[in-house]
């Protein structure tokens, strides 16, 4: 589908100058795997024969391992030697710049981060402490550390068995979704969704999510979270775009970061997910996303290196191939990038039942989820497969003992040795969060409402649902607000506030009245309700989540951008009867919303996510002018669905593997749009307040370096030449300490109190191959009326950096750096250049 609609000649010529963005294969490219070679003992792996694969040794499951398909390529059985990893070496301690950080008690959270915390020290101690269990267990031990004990095999929905050998004892391993709560249990809290935490733009209250989510794992046992997930949205129609953080890899990175330093300072492991071009839902299992190194770098990989900078315990390998290899027996994502590039010391999980064999470990797999080959299948390719292939000297031992302690590294990490439980209250943050991401996207000054005796809620999305909160298995169904998506990544509402309740609650206190219609179809008596009202509030949807639930004919994906339920034709109708029509949105993305954006009756848009249980107090919040908005879009809403780069490939034989292309390259989102000089509805970034900021006096100055450590290094990279690919190269503290500061000043000019959300975007010299603007900084201010504040945003080496593919080094491109400050992608306020 997508080449008929969306690339053109221009993007064509765009990419070959990009053409630094070689096709890398994801086993086999000559500049990545001699790179590699310098520092890993892992073999240069090459495509090989599918007969390799079907003269397997694994003899006691050969029946139960599936043919090789077509296109798929595999590591050849040898014997494979193995020397771990060599881990990022510190520097020496940097005083006030990269104190040694224990993941437990992490720097404090900034709305202008300029600490990159030293997690090295922590590692260290937990390999020592791991290296020391490790040692003391039998081969079988070691396996079974590595191992899920298969499908409903305990209380999770993964699980490593406590392990009693030689006289050692480990208690095991609980891992649990989801990554906005603790998934099939009770008392627990429904968090607004990862998309909607993207939405606030606001690193406290990302990290407070965090935390809390953290507490709330760890206080029901669980010791491994499975989130928070990162896939980017590539595609708007992609099933579970909503589990993440928005179509931009800074926005993504920056809320995986808070997202990770707080769940894990509540004790939790955390799992970054999924590793990686998981970015549609059909045939997630069976498609090759096929994408450029620089790409990969610049886009994909963004929110994993701030994940492994936030020391995450765990990194989820996905479903599907990466340029023809699997994703969990990918020597060049797991050990050249993640283990390597990256210095990532914790370990690899594989998605439920994404591990396609045994040798997988060499590639850089850790542990087998949940441990059986498919679920119930009583296979495994570890477990005894594992054994089998270290006792003949395929893989080496010394693998296994490294598998093993990562896991055991990342337990200790954490301090799970040492038990305790915290116990809090999470709604008031729910509630917050809520109001925080909902974005205002027209307001002609009816919001906040004020003075309104007689309000109409129409539309099934103001109301509970019929089968109540839960009523939908993993939440497979769209009745009633929508506060969640659905699949892995829900889990059960304790409660679910509606907008109705908390409309009626604010209405009495009031003294107005409330009428409403909760059917979306009997458009008579919609409009006879609405005509005398003076205001109509109309509620409509759009649902997606995980392919394993088919909900009305959308399998995963979204089969188009229009709201459910008919929604355009009510929202329609409602606006035909009454001229003060605000419309409300619980979306898990976006939506083309032409038919009814610019209807004069139309005076505000509210756009307000899958919220969590608290969606109707979050939202009077808002309407009522208790918080004033300060939501920002996390991705651009289009005029037309084809205006955006790229959808979900359907289709594709029962056995084949499907072909994703990623043949946009850079350019997602809203890079496309202003690549391609297309005017969306509205602009990532965009929102209003009930207020209005002024900006001045732009100023950049370098940061002088404290120490002089790298001073040779941050030379080379002034004088735009590479440095060396090797252990931790991506994730050095020379590239990610701040290296400029922009200060502003911003003004309040409105009549009221809030929140602006100021947005840096550099723009690349053209020849670069970059999108015209990038987001590379953001930060919150609130500003009382009449205030002005001085606003900081501090950058660093790598955001002004792009990925040489042939170097494998971030470099900084030939030419003058300039950037925006503004209120969105494309509401610039205040220009300036990088003084390099
Ligand atoms: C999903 C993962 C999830 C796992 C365990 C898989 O289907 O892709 O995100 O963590 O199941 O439920």
């Amino acid at each position: 589908m997508f080449p008929s609609k969306r690339l053109s000649a221009f993007v064509a010529a765009v990419l070959a100058v990009a053409a630094n963005a070689q096709s890398s294969g994801s086993t086999t490219t000559s500049t990545t795997s001699s790179a590699a070679s310098s520092t890993s003992s892992a073999p240069a792996s090459s495509a090989m024969s599918s007969s390799a694969m079907s003269s397997s040794v694994i003899s006691s499951t050969s029946s139960t391992i599936p043919p090789t398909e077509t296109g798929r390529s595999t590591l050849p059985i040898s014997s494979y030697p193995f020397t771990p990893y060599p881990t990022p070496s510190d520097p020496p301690p940097l005083t006030g710049v990269f104190p040694s950080a224990s993941p437990l008690n992490p720097p404090a959270v900034s709305s202008d981060p300029t600490i990159v915390p030293d997690f090295g020290p922590a590692w260290a101690e937990a390999w020592s402490k791991a290296q020391a269990l490790v040692s003391s267990l039998s081969m079988e031990g070691k396996v079974n550390i590595t191992t899920g004990n298969f499908w409903m095999g305990g209380l999770c929905v993964g699980n490593i068995n406590p392990i009693s050998d030689n006289g050692t004892y480990f208690p095991g391993l609980c891992l649990q979704d989801s990554p906005l709560g603790v998934r099939y249990t009770d008392f627990v809290t429904a968090f607004p969704a990862g998309i909607n935490a993207a939405a606030t733009w606001n690193r406290a209250l990302i990290r407070q999510r965090g935390a809390y989510m953290g507490a709330e794992f760890k206080a029901k046992g669980v010791n491994v979270a499975l989130g928070p997930m990162m896939n980017m949205g590539r595609n708007p129609e992609g099933g579970r775009n909503w589990e993440g953080f928005g179509a931009d890899p800074f926005l993504s990175g920056a809320s995986a970061y808070e997202t990770i330093l707080g769940m894990q300072s509540s004790g939790v492991q955390a799992t970054a997910k999924h590793y990686i071009n998981n970015e549609q839902e059909w045939k997630r299992t069976q498609e090759s996303s096929n994408v450029d190194d620089r790409t990969e770098h610049e886009i994909y990989l963004a929110p994993f290196l701030k994940s492994v900078m936030a020391g995450v315990a765990s990194v989820m390998c996905s479903y599907n191939l990466i340029n023809d290899t699997y994703a969990c027996e990918n020597d060049r994502t797991l050990n050249q990038i993640l283990k390597t590039e990256f210095g990532f010391q914790g370990y690899i999980q594989s998605d439920w039942s994404a591990t396609m064999s045994t040798l997988s470990a060499v590639a850089g797999l850790d542990m087998t989820m949940p441990g059986d080959i498919t679920f119930g299948s009583g296979t495994s390719y570890f477990g005894g497969n594992l054994t089998a292939f270290v006792m003949n000297g395929t893989i080496a031992a010394s693998r296994l003992d490294d598998m093993a302690t990562r896991i055991a590294a990342s337990w200790y990490f954490l301090g799970q040795d040492q038990p305790g439980y915290p116990n809090e209250d999470h709604y008031e943050l729910v509630r917050q969060m809520g109001a925080s991401s909902a974005v205002l996207l027209k307001n002609n000054g009816v919001l906040p409402l004020k003075n309104i005796r007689s309000y109409s809620i129409i539309g099934s999305d103001a109301g509970p649902g019929l089968l109540g909160p839960n009523g939908y298995s993993d939440r497979g169904g769209d009745d009633g607000v929508l506060a969640m998506g659905w699949g892995s990544g829900s889990d059960q509402f304790p409660y679910l506030i509606t907008p109705l309740e908390a409309i009626q609650a604010r209405a009495r206190l009031n003294r107005s009245s409330v009428n409403w219609v909760l059917n979306d179809y009997d458009y008579s008596l919609v409009q006879s309700t609405v005509a005398e009202q003076n205001v109509a509030i109309v509620f409509v949807n759009a649902d997606s989540g995980e392919g394993y639930i088919n909900v009305g004919g959308n399998l995963g994906d979204r089969n188009n951008l229009t709201a459910w339920h008919g929604g355009d034709a009510l929202i329609l109708a409602v606006a035909g009867a009454n001229n003060n029509t605000i419309v409300v949105t619980h979306s898990v993305g976006p939506l083309i919303i032409e038919p009814w954006v610019d209807h004069p009756n139309v005076t505000a848009i509210l756009w307000a996510g899958i919220a969590g249980q608290e969606v109707g107090n979050a939202l009077v919040d808002v309407l009522f002018g208790d918080w004033n908005p300060s939501g920002r879009l996390p991705y651009t809403i289009a005029k037309n669905a084809s205006d955006y780069p790229s959808e979900p490939i359907d289709g594709g034989a029962a056995a084949a593997i499907l072909k994703v292309d990623y043949n946009e390259g850079l350019f997602i989102d809203y890079r496309w749009f202003d690549a391609m000089n297309i005017t969306p509805r509205y602009e990532f970034g965009y929102g209003l307040s009930y207020s209005t900021f002024e900006y001045s006096k732009l100023c950049i100055t370098p940061v002088a370096n404290v120490d002089s450590y790298d001073a040779a290094a941050i030379a080379n990279w002034e004088a735009g030449l590479p440095s060396p690919w090797g252990a931790g190269s991506s994730t050095a503290f020379w590239l990610h300490t701040p290296a400029y500061t922009i200060t502003f000043d911003l003004t309040n000019t409105g009549a009221y109190y809030g929140g602006e959300i100021p947005q840096l975007y550099v723009h690349f010299p053209t020849d670069s191959g970059e999108p015209p603007s990038v987001l590379k900084g953001f930060t919150n201010a609130n500003l009382n009326p009449g205030e002005t504040q001085s606003v900081t945003i501090s950058i660093s080496r790598y955001d002004l950096s792009i990925w040489d593919v042939a170097a494998q080094s971030w470099v900084k491109p030939a030419g003058n750096i300039t950037f925006t400050v503004g209120a969105s992608s494309r509401d610039g306020r205040l220009y300036g250049t990088v003084p390099v």
